[in-house]
């Protein structure tokens, strides 16, 4: 079967071996999050103290329910909505949190594809040497002339959602799987020159201070919570994708290591965009919490200054790309897998029509600054921690016992941490997860103000 071209679901497409799904896990998890999103958090919770309750967070959290996740997937052989109803029921309600999948994973990709068009917007200034020579304020009113005209922002767009489309469209091993093995590499060669230059700059050693000094006084709670939060958006938890991926792992692969082993990849992929962008930062003594635009106006301006700057971005904004479609990816195979499982239209059709229904959604997510934020807002603060805490609840309580312990020790050279791997998933992880997503609704400020 490997050899053979997988255009639908029956029988269930595969990954050719335990590091294609690695790859392809860790082409999901590596993202927008890590590169645009970890560096400009803990710019805004001060370095660290937050780096180090993002690793426990990682560890402690989403690791566990990553390995659910994933089993859900592998035990049910199907995508998130049917995984549900084959574990327990057809007439169960914990459906509610596949089909809420499902939902979050159209959301998500009209707006992931907004921002991964402005990378490709900037691989082209790079390529064209657009942006030489900038000043801050040209480096504004590059990025604000990109937000203020949704032709150019909506091109980049779509272009990037075609693409991935053609990926995701040719299928499990011959698509996702072949595109993860050749851009997971190329992006670990593009973080190793970026890295190599990082530490030649003079703001080596305050960049350094920064990330990895404990300055406990900046960290607040909301920080914690914030990188509890992001712990599932960077593992890509909570939304199927995992679910999908699980579906097409062999049943001899260990489920438990090619867990930790993609959650691996994407820390030190975070850490990694972290120690090459804030070295920049401070060798050009700009501002290390700049938000959203850390990586769009901060960065550019940083690089145009810099000798082997034009290179530098370019490099930097093709790994930009790189990471972007291999979450977009992941994304888009959440909608095809559901539409495939239910529907029984081909993947071609699947991935076509799910493409065309992202991409009319994907329009306001672009033009609109106010309904990228509540967008992201819902599915980052509702819809991950809630499908996220469906999946540690259901794996936990709901699902098999004697399968559950099966697919945990198929092959597996973590088959002893099983006994403690469920505990964590039925006490601590549902707990955390309701607290995150108390704390996100506001929920925690009003009965703090109530106790008050
Ligand atoms: N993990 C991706 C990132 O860090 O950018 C985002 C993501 C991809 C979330 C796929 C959820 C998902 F299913």
């Amino acid at each position: 079967m490997h050899d053979m071209p997988d255009h639908s679901n029956s029988p269930r497409a595969q990954w050719n071996s335990r590091t294609g799904f690695i790859l392809a896990a860790a082409g999901s998890a590596v993202g927008l999050g890590n590169i645009w999103k970890f560096p400009y958090i803990t710019g805004e919770n001060g370095g660290g103290a937050f780096v180090l309750v993002y690793l426990a967070c990682i560890l402690g959290v989403g690791v566990p329910v990553m390995m659910a996740e994933v089993m859900l997937g592998r035990a049910s052989r199907s995508s998130s909505v049917t995984a549900y109803r084959t574990l327990s029921d057809p007439k169960s309600k914990w459906v509610v949190f596949g089909v809420l999948a499902v939902v979050a994973a159209f959301l998500l990709l009209s707006y992931y594809s907004t921002v991964a068009g402005w990378a490709l917007h900037y691989t082209y200034l790079s390529l064209t040497n657009a942006i030489a020579g900038i000043d801050p304020g040209q480096a504004e009113g590059l990025f604000g002339q990109l937000t203020g005209s949704p032709l150019i922002g909506v091109g980049w767009q779509f272009a990037f959602l075609v693409f991935t489309m053609c990926v995701v469209a040719a299928g499990v091993s011959h698509g996702i799987e072949r595109w993860a093995r050749i851009m997971m590499p190329g992006l670990f060669v593009m973080i190793v020159i970026l890295l190599g230059k990082a530490m030649t700059m003079s703001g080596w050693g305050a960049a350094m201070d920064f990330l990895f000094g404990m300055n406990w006084d900046k960290l607040t709670a909301a920080g914690v919570l914030e990188a509890l939060g992001h712990s599932f958006f960077t593992l890509s938890l909570g939304m199927g994708s995992m679910i999908a991926y699980g579906s097409y792992l062999r049943s001899q692969d260990d489920l438990a290591s090619a867990s930790l082993a993609t959650a691996g990849a994407d820390t030190l992929v975070a850490l990694a965009a972290s120690v090459v962008i804030f070295p920049i930062v401070f060798t050009f003594g700009m501002e290390p919490g700049a938000g959203p635009g850390l990586l769009f106006v901060t960065l550019p301006t940083a690089l145009a200054q810099m000798t082997g700057g034009a290179f530098l971005s370019v490099v930097f904004f093709v790994m930009l790309v790189f990471a972007a479609l291999t979450s977009a990816i992941a994304i888009l195979e959440v909608i095809a897998a559901y539409l495939l499982d239910n529907h029984g239209i081909s993947r071609v059709k699947a991935c076509v029509s799910g493409t065309v229904l992202v991409a009319l959604f994907g329009v306001p997510a672009t033009v609109s600054g106010s309904w990228f934020n509540a967008v992201d807002h819902f599915v980052s603060n509702w819809a991950l921690p809630l499908g996220g805490l469906g999946i540690a609840l259901f794996v936990a309580w709901r699902m098999d016992g004697a399968l559950r312990r099966k697919e945990f020790e198929a092959g597996s050279a973590l088959a002893k941490f099983y006994g403690s791997w469920l505990w964590i998933l039925k006490y601590p992880v549902p707990v955390c997860i309701l607290i995150v997503f108390l704390h996100a609704i506001g929920a925690l400020a009003w009965i703090g103000g109530l106790l008050a």
